[in-house]
């Protein structure tokens, strides 16, 4: 559609627009001549770095032989799938790649049910009671907190709850804390606090560090000997899919994981930013009664039309992908399915991300920084400089006022 010139609010992609930092741009260019394969668990020095940086964020000792780095934290995911027996099990609803890459090794996916009346909240009783009933005697627990989808945190006695019930049953926690460094709702905390024995924590610098397309994710092992088997299998993984994660983008990243408070301040600036504009869109939604969690890290939100169940029938949408084409279609507003997700094709629900809209251009994003910088208040930023957000919830209070 903008390739024919028609005009599209685009709440689909999940990519954080922020420009690079500087320094790390700076620490690419000096190590663009790396050339040379690399181990595939990554350089020492990059592993001693983020050994050091999750130590002091998880406020315990992480040593660099549990790091491991790879071309994304989606490949990690991938080797860890591949790596392990079992079943994966997954909350409802889950980013869109977990249960995808478990087909693609035949492996069985249980999933937690969860309805949009209380928020798609995780109840560990659900857990307990899957994992009781399960044919399977392995199962792979893949959590993420804050959430994409539903931008939600699991609290801290809730984490405890779960922590509890896996080392019971034991079973491995994948923890997919990607936005562990975008959350604003409250501190993010590592279900690895209660559960460091068996729980692989996975993130990178996509997110809060907004480079996507650098392709550099990084798992923490548990401390141990299960740890060092889990690592050196993923590693072998690795090394026959990928080999290395890029070399330049390694040497560069060291920079990323030092202990520097000018990054630090980027990044909590940046967070800010995703904060006020997932605020923003979720208050416009709650003033038109739609229901909607109050976002607490990440930019997204899981806001559910259920309510308008009957006029949206004689539209003809029934399931959430016919919702998200309508919207599309009629409303110029891009947003994906629930479905997509994994809830059931006719909860009505959609995943809108706000990291995209009015942040299309590199320009646009680098000036919109430019003002948070310069002290532009949040009130003033979303109001004067974001035309499209605010069509957004004009073109949404029309659509639901329409039925
Ligand atoms: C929940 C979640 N996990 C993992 C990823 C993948 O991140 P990476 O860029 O490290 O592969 C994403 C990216 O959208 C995500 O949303």
């Amino acid at each position: 559609m903008w390739a024919k010139g028609e005009t599209v609010y685009h709440l689909g992609f999940g990519e954080s627009r922020f420009p690079a930092h500087p320094k790390i741009v700076r620490a690419l260019v000096e190590n663009a001549a790396r050339q040379s394969y690399l181990p595939s668990a990554g350089i020492p020095e990059l592993r001693q770095a983020i050994a050091t940086f999750h130590s002091r964020q998880l406020d315990r000792e992480v040593g660099a032989d549990q790091v491991i780095v790879a071309p994304g934290s989606k490949s990690l995911l991938f080797a860890f799938q591949m790596a392990l027996a079992g079943a994966t099990v997954l909350h409802t609803p889950s980013w869109v790649s977990y249960e995808p890459q478990s087909r693609l090794f035949n492996r069985p996916v249980l999933r937690l049910p969860a309805t949009p009346e209380d928020g798609h909240r995780l109840y560990p009783a659900r857990l307990q009671q899957l994992l009781r009933h399960s044919p399977y005697s392995q199962h792979l627990l893949i959590l993420n907190s804050p959430s994409n989808p539903t931008g939600q945190m699991l609290e801290p006695a809730l984490l405890e709850e779960i922590a509890e019930i896996c080392r019971r049953e034991e079973v491995l926690v994948l923890s997919d804390e990607i936005y562990g460094l975008t959350a604003y709702g409250r501190k993010h905390v590592s279900i690895s606090s209660f559960y460091p024995e068996g729980t692989v924590v996975l993130g990178g610098m996509s997110k809060h560090l907004s480079l996507g397309g650098w392709r550099l994710g990084i798992a923490l092992l548990p401390p141990g000997d299960m740890g060092q088997q889990l690592l050196q299998a993923v590693a072998k993984v690795g090394s026959e899919l990928w080999s290395t994660a890029s070399a330049p983008i390694q040497y560069a990243a060291i920079t990323a994981y030092a202990d520097d408070a000018e990054l630090t301040g980027y990044v909590e600036k940046c967070t800010a930013l995703h904060a006020a504009r997932t605020r923003y869109l979720w208050r416009g939604l709650s003033e038109l009664d739609v229901p909607c969690a109050e976002p607490m890290g990440g930019f997204y939100l899981f806001p559910n039309f259920d309510h308008w169940r009957k006029p949206l029938a004689s539209l003809g949408v029934q399931t959430s992908v016919d919702l998200a084409r309508y919207l599309l279609e009629e409303w110029q507003i891009a947003t994906l399915p629930g479905s997509d997700f994994g809830t059931p094709a006719h909860e009505l629900s959609l995943r809108l991300s706000t990291s995209y809209v009015d942040l299309e251009t590199d320009e646009k994003a680098a000036q919109l920084i430019e003002r948070a910088v310069a002290g532009v208040s949040d009130e003033d930023l979303l109001r004067d400089h974001h035309p499209g957000m605010n069509e957004v919830l004009t073109r949404l209070q029309r659509f639901l006022s329409s039925m």
